[in-house]
C-alpha cells in the first residue's frame, strides 16, 4: 500500500477524510467547465452529495487496498484543496498501474499535475514495485498529453472508443511509463522536459 501522505518541494499530497468535502466540492465547483468535458463524473448538474459519495468510496478503497486517491494541496495553503491524483492496480501479473488525475482550473499551467505525478510515479515504482505504469488521455486532450510528454511516458498507440463521454464514445491514447525508464529519466536528470 502506498503511504498516505507524500510531500514534493511545493506539494502534499494526502489521503481523503470527509473533512475534506467542502474544500474539494469548492474546487470541483471552480473547475467543473473544464473537467466536464474529459471526466465522465464530471456532469454539469454535479452536487455535494456527490463528493459525499466520493469520499465515502475513497476511504473505502484505501481500506480495501484496491485505489488510493490523494488530495493534492500547495504547502503555501495546505487547507485548499488543488487537484486529485488517483493511483490503483491495472494488472497484479504484470505488476501494471494507472494514474488519473485533474487540477483546478485557477491553478492549471504551473506544472502542479507534472509534479504530482512524478511523486506518486516514484512511490509506485519505488516503493510498491510496479513495472509499468499507465495514462489514458482522451485524444484531444492536449494539456494532458503534454504532462505525459514532459514525464517521459510513450504514447503505446489509441484505445478505440475507450470511454463514454457526455453522449460520445471517445478515442484514448495509451501512454506508458517503465520502472527502467523512469529511473533512467532520473538519473539523467532530463525527466521534465
Ligand atoms: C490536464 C491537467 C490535469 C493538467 O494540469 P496542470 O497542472 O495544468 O499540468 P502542468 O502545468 O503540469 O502541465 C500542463 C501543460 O498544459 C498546458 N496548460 C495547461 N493549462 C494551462 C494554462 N491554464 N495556461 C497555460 N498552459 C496551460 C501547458 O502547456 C503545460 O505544459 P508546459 O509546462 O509545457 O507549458 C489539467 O489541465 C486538468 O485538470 N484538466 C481537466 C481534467 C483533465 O483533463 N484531467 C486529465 C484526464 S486524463
Amino acid at each position: 500500500m502506498p503511504r498516505a501522505h507524500l510531500e514534493t518541494d511545493r506539494l502534499i499530497l494526502q489521503r481523503f477524510t470527509r473533512k475534506d468535502a467542502s474544500t474539494l466540492d469548492d474546487a470541483i465547483r471552480a473547475s467543473l467547465g473544464d473537467l466536464n468535458q474529459w471526466l465522465p463524473w464530471a456532469r454539469m448538474d454535479y452536487t455535494s452529495s456527490d463528493t459525499t459519495a466520493f469520499i465515502r468510496e475513497s476511504v473505502q478503497a484505501w481500506k480495501e487496498n484496491r485505489a488510493w486517491d490523494y488530495s493534492i494541496r500547495l504547502k503555501t495553503d495546505p487547507g485548499r484543496h488543488v487537484g486529485n491524483i488517483s493511483l490503483w492496480t491495472v494488472s497484479k501479473l504484470g505488476k501494471i498501474s494507472e494514474i488519473g488525475y485533474w487540477i483546478r482550473s485557477d491553478e492549471t499551467g504551473r506544472g502542479v499535475c507534472t509534479e504530482a505525478v512524478d511523486r506518486v510515479l516514484e512511490e509506485g515504482f519505488a516503493a510498491l514495485g510496479y513495472h509499468k505504469a499507465v495514462l489514458r488521455i482522451a485524444v484531444g486532450n492536449d494539456n494532458s498529453d503534454r504532462v505525459a510528454d514532459k514525464l517521459g511516458f510513450t504514447r503505446e498507440g489509441v484505445l478505440r472508443e475507450e470511454l463514454l463521454i457526455r453522449g460520445n464514445w471517445v478515442d484514448h491514447s495509451l501512454w506508458s511509463l517503465l520502472d527502467r525508464e523512469y529511473r533512467a529519466l532520473r538519473q539523467s536528470g532530463a525527466k521534465r522536459r
